[in-house]
């Protein structure tokens, strides 16, 4: 695995590669990888010629009391796994390649509109402008073929569809199920500030979304019974879990979805302790046969 820190250098080994026709795959993370990475690098690896994965905590998608700074970083372990999960080359920025003049200094950005203002957009301001800001950036230094998201940030994977539609990235972007825990609870690099207390009660949110897929799958198609059915599960469950959001929004414009619900983001975030967690499931109607993922 080749490990690259400079803009022309991914440049370069990037346009090499497309010069000698060979497909290239993009994962863009924040490192301190889990198995919900790897099942996106390893999606890259098997559909593209070049597995590229970038690196980069990126500060602009955290609010000025979020956990830029104590966001787990573990570089060596990333390195490793990365290198297993058979990423050819690893893109772990400089801070000054992402933001030549400084993040604070950024002036133009990708704004994702109405699409940020609610969900996660509702309780974390700037995030997804950050996110969608800093994936364009990416697609620029790599123009990948192809580009890979986890559904488990269903609002991000929404965003950055959307981006990539409204502003002509020649990428196909591949949005990739969550890899959850055997309990349900999913992924994230988050988890590890839970202790053993908030870590027993975290299932309660899976636990919340998959009866409301149960719920859809019967035939209920009222927005705000599937919500406050979640929220009452959550409460009994999670004692300890102070619930930020929960909330069916419809599937393409992220809107609060109004009865009967058609194609639907069904999402939520909880605090367990001073740890954020956020799951989904998106509901499809497909001709008739639903959908729950
Ligand atoms: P990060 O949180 O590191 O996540 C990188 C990618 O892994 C995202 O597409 C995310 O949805 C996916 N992912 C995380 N947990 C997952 C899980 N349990 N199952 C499947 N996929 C999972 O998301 C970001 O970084 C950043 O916002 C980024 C897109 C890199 C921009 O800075």
């Amino acid at each position: 695995m080749r490990e690259i820190t400079t803009a022309g250098e991914i440049r370069t080994a990037t346009a090499e590669a497309r010069c000698a026709g060979r497909s290239i795959g993009l994962v863009p993370t924040m490192g301190s990888l889990h198995a919900g990475h790897l099942a996106l690098a390893a999606a890259a690896r098997g559909e593209n010629d070049l597995a590229v994965m970038s690196l980069y905590v990126n500060p602009t998608q955290f609010g000025p009391n979020e956990d830029f700074e104590r966001y787990p970083r573990d570089l060596g372990n990333d390195r490793r796994l990365a290198a297993d999960a058979g990423v050819d080359i690893l893109f772990a920025p400089a801070p000054e390649v992402m933001y030549p003049s400084g993040a604070a200094a950024q002036r133009v950005w990708v704004d994702p509109g109405s699409l940020a203002a609610h969900l996660c957009g509702a309780s974390r301001p700037g995030h997804f402008r950050g996110v969608a800001t800093v994936v364009a950036k990416l697609f620029h230094l790599v123009s990948p073929d192809r580009a890979y998201f986890g559904q488990k940030d269903g609002q991000q994977a929404a965003i950055i569809q959307r981006m990539t539609r409204d502003l002509a990235f020649p990428t196909e972007i591949r949005v990739l199920p969550t890899v959850r825990e055997s309990d349900g609870l999913a992924l994230s690099s988050r988890n590890v500030y839970l202790s053993p207390e908030e870590r027993a009660q975290a299932p309660a949110l899976s636990a919340a979304l998959r009866w409301a897929g149960e719920r859809v799958a019967h035939g209920d198609r009222d927005p705000r019974t599937l919500e406050a059915g979640m929220r009452a599960l959550i409460l009994e469950r999670a004692p300890l879990a102070r619930i930020d959001y929960v909330t069916v929004a419809e599937a393409e414009s992220l809107q609060p979805a109004s009865a009967p619900i058609g194609d639907a983001l069904i999402a939520l975030a909880a605090y367990l302790g001073t740890t954020r967690l956020i799951d989904n499931v998106m509901v499809r109607f497909d001709g008739g046969t639903l959908r729950v993922t």
